[in-house]
């Protein structure tokens, strides 16, 4: 047995010594070390032999297949390398050609219209607040007027990350944030950001998705300052002349609340598919900001009022741009980012 495994490394190790090209490497490999081979074909007889025979031969046993294992490995190295050589020496490699060019990435589709929205409000003197994505219960319910257990929570199928905080669920906290940090001044921001959820993923609904948050604090603002700043929006992003409605809705965080539509851009309002025949698209929830929320952000609600709103940055790109499936804004598919 001693014999035939000396025999057998030493064949091994010459047939590794002759081979010179890469595509005779495995079928070596084959022969001594795979499942069929010589080595296994060896390893097979040991339980043939003697109790006193069997452990000094499984020993050099062993050894033979490690130094053939090794030996393969540093040959398969050496020649590799050595073809590597041959080919660039051969000019099979041409270093002297250009790289490929990379693709210039763009703006993702949500970006632009972020951007968009941002340049309309800005021309009307809104600045831009931004505020955290990971909230506390405290900002993003609690100090918007949406105490522990009021039933107004069911309206944010809420991430929690712990008792005590969130993936906010709206942007409406950094209200709170920012009036507290510009106290006892007027305030004219929007906070655009992301928002999550915990919903289904449908086509018509994501789990995550951008808001624009709008705040106005000052004296004497009236829910047609509100009105008239939604009109112009609503003019300069969708084409002039847009037609806005008010329908009476609830925020815990706004009193009165409002629903604030538009005639459809695709029918004119006449009635069609996409605003399932009312001739209104929904633009924004809105109203003027609650007492109790003025107060909590540092201002006197007898001295001071505001508005806000929070409109869907998602779903306006989708009815412009003719987009079906809200999933494919995160679904990283270039086809479709391309198109943008
Ligand atoms: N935060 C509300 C929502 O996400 C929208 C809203 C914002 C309503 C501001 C009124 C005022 O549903």
């Amino acid at each position: 047995m001693l014999e035939t495994l000396n025999a057998l490394e030493s064949e091994g190790l010459q047939a590794l010594e002759a081979l010179s090209a890469s595509e005779e490497l495995p079928v070596w490999y084959r022969g001594y070390l795979g499942r069929k081979g010589r080595l296994t074909d060896v390893l097979r007889g040991l339980g043939a032999l003697s109790a006193e025979e069997r452990p000094g031969a499984g020993r050099r046993a062993n050894e033979v297949k490690e130094a053939l294992e090794t030996a393969f490995h540093s040959r398969q190295d050496h020649i590799r390398e050595a073809e590597l050589q041959a080919s660039i020496a051969g000019g099979a490699v041409d270093v002297t050609l250009p790289g490929r060019p990379v693709a210039p990435g763009h703006l993702h589709l949500s970006t632009r219209t972020l951007r968009r929205v941002r340049e309309i409000f800005a021309e009307m003197g809104f600045q831009v607040y931004d505020s955290p994505e990971v909230e506390t219960d405290e900002y993003n319910f609690e100090l918007l007027n949406i105490p522990a257990y009021h039933p107004a929570r069911d309206m944010w199928d809420t991430f929690w990350i712990n008792d005590k905080v969130v993936l906010r669920t709206h942007t409406s906290p950094g209200q709170i944030r920012c009036m507290r940090e510009n106290h006892p001044h007027p305030i004219r921001v929007i906070l655009p950001g992301k928002c999550y959820r915990y919903e289904q993923i449908t086509p018509r609904s994501e789990h995550q998705f951008y808001q624009v948050e709008g705040l106005a604090v000052g004296h004497r603002i009236r829910l047609t300052d509100l009105i008239g700043t939604m009109q112009e929006f609503a003019s300069k992003m969708y084409g002039a002349g847009r037609r806005m409605r008010i329908r009476g809705s609830y925020f815990p965080f706004t009193e009165p609340s409002v629903e604030v539509d538009m005639d459809c851009i695709l029918c004119s309002g006449k009635g069609c598919r996409v605003c399932k025949h009312t001739g209104w698209l929904e633009v924004a929830g809105a109203g003027m900001v609650h007492p109790v929320v003025l107060r909590n952000g540092g201002y006197d609600p007898e001295v001071w009022s505001g508005f806000a709103f929070g409109m869907g940055v998602e779903r306006p790109a989708m009815l412009m741009h003719g987009i079906d499936d809200i999933r494919l804004f995160y679904g990283n598919d270039l086809r479709f980012l391309h198109q943008f």
